[in-house]
């Protein structure tokens, strides 16, 4: 599985970017999808059909990316940039990123005068190696992603997209799994979930599911200083209860905890006090949603080295199995 974590999260996809990577996961759900539709957002939709009496459920798991997107160019070819999602000028200093056609660039920040504060995103530019704005190799509206190789050391694995690439691992992982279910399950893989949840958005008004599932990274708790957290790295799946933006549906809850203890799978309750998944947006769409997450804890989310444990990577394909696998009683 390790091979396949490395092909997602070392690619190029920030919001509103995702062409390579609905290229990437495509040929990897082909063998177990009944249907696989590309909807005008961009969400790869795989459709997994029921063998009848069930529920039709939507999985989400976002393809996207944070990045960041050029604003405009120096005369002397620096590229001043704007954020794509949640970013922390304190990740960007000496990082490189990757344009859509590869091209490599350094981030920088004007003069440090000092140490202790850091500069806002609009002090720091983007070198590509060019000594004018005329020569310059990029354009204004061009996106980018980091570039950060995957490390696996044990069963601590770190990259800079795990969230949510980790996400779309689980869901193929448990498409290749799911041997029958009752369910007519809609997997989609989203886009611009990073800027406001919105391909989620347009895919449950689509798709108008009776339930819906998320499958994205939470923090861990388990660091010098977190943000407290009662979630911890090898400690098992996460069934989310509530975040900012989504109180989970009881009874789904419920159902996932009935599950995870009839499989002998190792879980924690996330209570998650900001941020929040695509699991909100289906959840109020239409008319409503059963909606709740299934979360991977993640150390240092939105840094270039989001850290998860591969025990929980498996915990959280095999929670999302056996819920596939059974009646859902809400
Ligand atoms: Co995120
Ligand atoms: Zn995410």
């Amino acid at each position: 599985m390790n091979d396949l974590i490395k092909k997602l999260v070392e690619a190029y996809g920030p919001s509103g970017f995702e062409d390579q990577m609905r290229a990437l996961i495509r040929p990897e759900i082909e063998k177990y999808a009944d249907e696989i539709t590309v909807d005008a957002m961009g969400n790869l939709i795989a459709r997994k059909k029921g063998s009848g009496g069930g529920l039709k459920v939507m999985i989400a798991a976002h393809m996207d990316e944070i990045g960041l997107m050029i604003s405009h160019i120096t005369e002397d070819g620096f590229c001043r940039f704007t954020n794509i999602g949640g970013i922390y000028p304190h990740t960007l200093l000496g990082s490189r990123v990757q344009f859509e056609d590869g091209r490599i660039g350094i981030i920088y920040s004007d003069r440090i005068t000092d140490r202790g504060k850091i500069h806002g995103l609009d002090k720091h530019y983007i070198d590509v190696g060019a000594s004018s704005k005329a020569d310059c190799p990029v354009q204004v509206g061009d996106a980018v992603g980091f570039v950060r190789e995957f490390v696996a050391q044990g069963k601590f694995l770190s990259a800079k997209s795990m969230d949510d690439r980790i996400g779309c691992v689980v869901a193929i992982e448990a498409m290749k799994r799911l041997k029958k279910t009752p369910h007519d399950v809609y997997f989609v893989f989203s886009v611009q979930e990073e800027v406001g949840t919105r391909g989620a958005e347009a895919a449950a008004n689509g798709i108008d599911p009776d339930v819906g599932i998320a499958l994205d990274v939470t923090l861990a708790g388990d660091t010098p200083e977190p943000t407290p957290i009662a979630v911890s790295l090898g400690k098992g799946t996460a069934i989310k209860v509530k975040d900012s933006g989504m109180i989970a549906h009881t009874g789904l809850v419920r159902t996932m905890k009935k599950r995870a203890e009839a499989a002998n799978i190792p879980y924690q309750l996330e209570v998650l006090t900001g941020g929040t998944t695509d699991a909100r947006p289906i959840q109020i769409a239409n008319g409503g949603a059963a909606a709740g997450c299934i979360s991977i804890p993640c150390r240092y989310v939105h840094s270039q080295s989001e850290t998860v444990h591969a025990d929980d990577v498996e915990n959280s394909i095999k929670l999302l199995v056996e819920i596939l696998s059974n009646p859902i009683d809400l």
